[in-house]
């Protein structure tokens, strides 16, 4: 009320609350950052980053003074402050108290100089960098470094305003033993020299979690002109190969929604710990060695990182309460991309899968979690990777796309990309350009009840449009069939299906299996010591609840190998439900803890702590 009648009234305010980051002590209405350049020397002996950050920082209010920055376990050394980049001058600073979510507020006086600069370095636990010896990497040559900084784990390398509601420039001077490389979101070389001495800058600006380093044994080989795959020499080959479309998907993607902004697109293959499918850092996205499965069946991962060149990296949710704006529309774009390089049938596939296994999921999930317009919940932090911002987010883009026609919709999401290059935009933007550049096109296309329902309300509204697949019901077809016993498990007919026809097969039996038919399963899927990983996390909790122990060993080689969050945690979930898998996962997870990134073992640890509460307790919790 207060805020409208500002406005009403034409006075300059503060910006409208849904831009307001619960997860950031910055405040970026009164002073922003313009451009950050790193100097940072790379120590993996103390596995620690040292150096400096200078800011140069634009004062908004006339009030303001200070500076306050973000911050996770930094030991900050010195500040200075410069106003001409010539006479620095030592300045006051405080760390606040350590929040378990969002970390230490650094209050800065710096008096309204317009360059900060900050010493420091970062701690061995890091919760946005993982240090790896070398043992745990492909070749076994050279330690590795590697950073993950969405959603808020830049703060734990960087002191800065770590919100996306924030861009800026940045530049770095990276340090490192010369065996090594070091690479950037930024304009990494193809023809590096490995001289310790690295140099980079990013003349677009960027949000913070867009901020990323890796440090290790790396090669490079090109696949386009403007593309190419950094990985361990030994990895190189395997992904040049599973990557080979990228170029391919670079053009579907410009022939829907404009030109590629950011002039390179590579790649980055990461150790199998790195806790994600893939990150979208700009101009080199990070990517999981577990889609290099040889038949490049999972690419929907390259699909949906390049897809964030535009959705996410180009125009970015405000805050993560917007979460949906990145990861939905990028999921869109990405089933698009499916389509147009490998086949309607495909992306109608990828289409079945996914709702049905999100309908699945929203059975469980608290009602306030299942909004797209979310509200940040006090107490959580926004690293959980909702299946809501991403594929109600997908189902709600479609559904438009249905109700306008593809031809309309995609004019309409092109103009939303150009309209908002390089800013930060909250769903109510979104809603507003809906109102003034979609709706007009056809009256009474969509209800506005309908889009509330979508954005606001629970679950999937009635009118959502349901894919379907008819090699998919054919996997249904079988999976009945046998589980109704009158039909055998042919290996012949089941080889030639691909992973999502497996995973569907999977995906839709019952919670448990006797031994006899989990054999039979195994052998007409080849499912034990699979290097596939989406059938892994989906076989291995089957046989763990069946009570099956034959796959004992090879779990503990897959969860030993992988630290891919979304791979192992269905393992560790399903090991807890009883005492004796319980036992199994903690001493498991005592002796494989040391391969995992922070971020992994954190969500572990969880897991096997709540578990471990006496029941009567969790009860009463729950
Ligand atoms: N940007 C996300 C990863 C992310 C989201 C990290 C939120 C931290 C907070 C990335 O683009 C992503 O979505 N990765 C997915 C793969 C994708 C194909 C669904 C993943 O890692 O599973
Ligand atoms: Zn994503």
């Amino acid at each position: 009320m207060s805020l409208l009648l500002l406005l009403w009234c034409g006075v300059a305010v503060a910006e409208p609350d849904r831009r307001h980051d619960e997860h950031s002590y910055a405040e970026p209405t009164r002073v922003r950052t313009k451009d950050l350049a790193l100097e940072l020397k790379v120590d993996f002996a103390a596995k620690r980053l040292a150096g400096t950050a200078t800011l140069v920082v634009e004062w908004l209010d006339p009030a303001a003074q200070q500076l306050v920055l973000d911050t996770r376990d930094l030991q900050i050394t010195r500040v200075d402050a410069s106003s001409d980049g010539q006479t620095w001058k030592r300045v006051k600073f405080a760390v606040g108290k350590r929040d378990r979510i969002v970390g230490s507020k650094l209050t800065i006086e710096a008096a309204r100089a317009t360059q900060v600069r900050v010493s420091y370095r970062t701690s061995p636990m890091a919760s946005g960098l993982q240090w790896m010896s070398a043992k745990l990497t492909a070749n076994g040559k050279q330690p590795f470094l590697f950073s993950q900084s969405q959603a808020i784990h830049a703060r734990s390398w960087i002191p800065l305003q770590d919100t996306p509601g924030v861009r800026f420039t940045y530049s770095a001077r990276i340090r490192t033993p010369k065996t090594v490389v070091a690479l950037m979101s930024a304009d990494n070389d193809p023809a590096v020299v490995r001289d310790g001495d690295f140099s980079f800058r990013m003349t677009e600006p960027v949000p913070s979690y867009l901020l990323a380093l890796a440090v290790g044994d790396l090669a490079f080989k090109p696949i386009s002109p403007r593309s190419g795959v950094w990985a361990e020499p030994s990895v190189l080959e395997r992904a040049v190969y599973e990557f080979g479309d990228i170029e391919k998907m670079i053009v579907v993607v410009e022939g829907l929604y404009g030109p590629y902004r950011w002039g390179r697109y590579d790649l980055l293959i990461l150790p199998a710990s790195f806790p994600y499918g893939g990150m979208e850092n700009p101009r080199l996205s990070f990517m999981t060695p577990t889609v290099l499965v040889g038949d490049r069946s999972l690419v929907g991962i390259l699909a949906h990182e390049l897809a964030h060149s535009w959705s996410g990296n180009l125009v970015t949710n405000a805050s993560w309460k917007d979460l949906w704006l990145n990861e939905g529309v990028t999921t869109y774009v990405e089933n698009r991309v499916i389509e147009a390089v490998y086949g309607r049938e495909l992306a109608e596939i990828e289409n079945v899968l996914t709702q049905r296994s999100l309908l699945e999921k929203l059975k469980t999930s608290p009602p306030a979690r299942q909004r797209l317009r979310a509200v940040a919940t006090p107490g959580l932090g926004p690293d959980d990777l909702s299946d809501v911002a991403y594929d109600k987010g997908q189902w709600f883009l479609q559904a438009l796309e249905v109700r306008f026609g593809r031809a309309t919709f995609d004019a309409f999401l092109r103009k939303w990309f150009e309209r908002n290059a390089f800013t930060s935009v909250t769903t109510d933007d979104f809603v507003a350009s809906l109102r003034s550049d979609l709706f007009p096109k056809k009256p009474g296309a969509i209800t506005d009840a309908e889009l509330t329902a979508w954005l606001d309300g629970e679950g999937i509204p009635k009118t959502a449009p349901v894919a379907a697949s008819a090699r998919l019901r054919a996997v249904d077809d079988i999976r009945m069939r046998w589980l109704a016993g009158t039909a055998k498990l042919e290996p012949a007919t089941l080889a030639p299906w691909s992973t999502q026809e497996r995973v569907h097969f999977l995906e839709e039996l019952p919670e448990t299996l006797p031994e006899a038919q989990l054999v039979e399963l195994d052998r007409a899927l080849a499912l034990t010591g699979t290097k596939n990983g989406e059938l892994a996390q989906r076989w291995y909790p089957l046989t763990i609840r069946s009570g099956y122990r034959l796959t004992r060993p090879a779990i503990i080689a897959f969860v030993e190998r992988v630290g891919r969050r979304k791979l192992i945690m269905p393992i560790y979930r399903a090991l807890v439900a009883t005492p004796e898998g319980l036992a199994f996962a903690k001493r498991t997870f005592a002796r494989v803890r040391t391969n995992y990134h922070p971020m992994t073992i954190a969500s572990v640890q969880e897991v096997l702590v709540e578990a471990s509460r006496p029941r009567k307790k969790r009860l009463e919790k729950d």
